[in-house]
This record gives structure tokens, sequence and C-alpha cells, in this order.
């Protein structure tokens, strides 16, 4: 019999992979959803149906009624206190999956909570922006048990992701450390094509021509990333896609990794894009998001943090 899954975790990432489940995971049963703020839930359900989803009041009920649970929330702390809450019930014999990015401490922590419960626990944060997690494009990382991984296995590839990386038969947290270590590219990328868009304005070749080097040379996440430099869509949109406090907690897991394995003195670049993300916190708060960097960096070179008027 398929087993029934639920979801905990409505945000960006959440959502996408939560569509992509309902619509391609060969679910047999509902998809059970629950999002602390109820009306993330009520709106994934809206827009799948009663037939492919069914609401949780609270996570207990969630726990209760499913056999894999997924959660993908912000930080440790929401990871750990969502799991405490989890273990309250009976989780003998059921799966949980973490899709957080959280240090990789707090993952072999988990793992050693809940199989001491008698549940499996795989580690399986993902890389890919949420539109990525929307077209089913993600790539997956998973550690765990042989076990439980495979379990998991028939919902990423061709599913939630495009390609896994799997740590099987490792511990939970070798996923985690590895999607942290696998951070610090984006956040070097960001203080990069910034670095590159403003010495290409000052110099006078103009941010567009370098667009189009970026482009050719760099497709993907470069090119995703250096269109929403010049089109302003850094400091224009409301809501962040890769909030700024999430990529900061990445830059302080990097450097506490760094720390504690005595790579910290050669984590140059790594300083300073931390610098910058946090310089973005000061200057745009809850907005800021993860290509805003690009004002921060304007701003070292005299520019005005917005690249356009209006
Ligand atoms: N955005 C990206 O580009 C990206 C890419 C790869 C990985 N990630 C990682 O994926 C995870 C989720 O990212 P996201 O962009 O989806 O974040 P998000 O949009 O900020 O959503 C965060 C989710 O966590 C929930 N949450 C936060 N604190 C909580 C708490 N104390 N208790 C219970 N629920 C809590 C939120 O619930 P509410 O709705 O109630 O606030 C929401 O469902 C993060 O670990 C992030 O680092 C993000």
């Amino acid at each position: 019999m398929a087993p029934q899954l639920a979801w905990v975790g409505l945000g960006n990432m959440g959502r996408g992979m939560c569509k992509n489940l309902v619509e391609k995971g060969a679910l047999a049963t509902p998809l059970v959803l629950y999002n602390r703020t109820r009306s993330r839930s009520e709106t994934v359900a809206s827009d799948h149906g009663s037939s492919k989803t069914e609401i949780a009041d609270t996570i207990g009920d969630a726990v209760k009624a499913s056999d894999i649970i997924f959660m993908c929330l912000g930080d440790d702390a929401a990871v750990n206190e969502t799991v405490d809450s989890m273990l309250h019930e009976d989780v003998r014999g059921k799966l949980i999956v973490d899709c957080s990015t959280v240090h990789p401490n707090t993952t072999n922590a988990l793992e050693k909570k809940v199989t001491g419960k008698g549940a499996g626990f795989v580690g399986m944060p993902v890389f890919g922006a949420p539109a990525m997690a929307e077209s089913g494009q993600l790539i997956c990382v998973l550690a765990g048990s042989k076990e439980s991984c495979d379990a998991i296995i028939p919902y990423t590839t061709g599913v939630m992701g495009r390609a896994n990386i799997c740590y099987t038969d490792q511990p939970a947290g070798n996923a985690t450390l590895m999607k942290v270590i696998g951070n610090t590219f984006i956040l070097n990328m960001v203080s990069q094509l910034s670095e590159g868009h403003v010495l290409a304005e000052k110099s006078g070749l103009g941010v567009d021509n370098l667009h189009a080097f970026i482009s050719t040379m760099f497709p993907g996440p470069y090119a995703a990333y250096s269109q929403r430099m010049i089109e302003g869509d850094y400091y224009k949109r409301e809501k962040p896609l890769f909030g700024i406090d999430l990529a900061r907690k990445d830059a302080r897991h990097a450097m506490s990794l760094a720390e504690s394995s005595g790579a910290e003195e050669s984590m140059k670049m790594l300083a300073i894009a931390q610098g910058r993300l946090d310089r973005v916190k000061d200057e745009i708060a809850e907005r800021g998001d993860i290509p805003s960097v690009y004002g921060v960096v304007r701003t070292e070179s005299g520019l005005p943090f917005r690249n356009q008027s209006g």
C-alpha cells in the first residue's frame, strides 16, 4: 500500500515541493498539509483541491495521520521545535524527512532523537531557487540509513527534483554538511556578480553587455541572479525569494563549520559575503533577498543602492 504523506512548512520552497508531490508523486491518498500560519495551508489546499490535499490542524494530527512526514522550515530553531512536537506522538515505524537547511550538528542530533523513538530519519536539504522547486528541478541531497533513503527516493528525481546526491548509510548530517558547503558557492556567486556589474557600470562597459557575457558563459543560476540584479528585482520585490535571514543563517553555519574544522583562515571570500549580507539586513531589513547584495556592493563604490529610479 502506498504510504500516507504529510508536508510541514509551506514557505517559498515547501509550496513548490508540495505541488510536485501532489502532481507527480503517485500518492494514493491526499497529501496532509500543516503550516504554522494556517492561511498558507488553505491557499495550497485550494490550489490543489480536496481530493489531493487535506489540512491538519496541528503537527500532532499530521504525524498521527501519516507514515512519512516531510518538513521544510526556516532555521534550526524552527526544525528543533517542530520535531519536538512531532515526538509527542507515537512515531514508531514512521519516517521523518527534513528538507530544511540547518547545521549538520542539528541534523545529527535530530537523527539520534528521532531514531531513538523508533522512527526513521533522512536529512534531505535541496539545492535550487523557489522557481526550481515549483518546476520540480531541485537537486536533493539525501543522507541516512539505506532503508530510510530508499523509501524517499521515489519522491525525488522526476517528482520534486532533477537529480539526487545520495550519502546512503552515512550520518544524516552529511547531507546538510554538503548543503552548507554548497551554499557558500551561492553566497560567493552573488558577491562576484555584484562586483562584476559595479565594475561594468563604473568602467563604461555597461551592465547589459556584461549580462550578455554571463548568460552565454555561465547559464543557470549566474544568469538568473544577474538578471534579477540588472532589472532591480533585488530591491523592488516585496517578499524575498531567498530571505536575507536564511542566507545569513547559511553563512553563519558555514563559518561555524570552518571554525570547528580549522579552516576559518581560508574562508576569506565567505567572510566578505557574510559582511555584505549583514549590510543588506541593515539597509532593507526583511525585504532583503540574496541578490540584494548587489545594492550593498554598489554603495561600496559610491553608487546608490538602487540601480534605477522609482
Ligand atoms: N528560498 C530558497 O531559495 C531556498 C533554496 C534552498 C533551500 N532553502 C532552505 O529551505 C528552507 C525553507 O526556505 P523557504 O525559502 O521556503 O523559507 P520561507 O519562505 O521563509 O518559509 C519558512 C517556513 O518555515 C516556517 N517556520 C518558520 N519558523 C517556524 C517555527 N518557529 N515553527 C514552525 N514553522 C516555522 C514558516 O511558517 P509560517 O508560514 O508560519 O511563517 C514557513 O512555512 C530554509 O531552511 C532555507 O534555507 C531555501
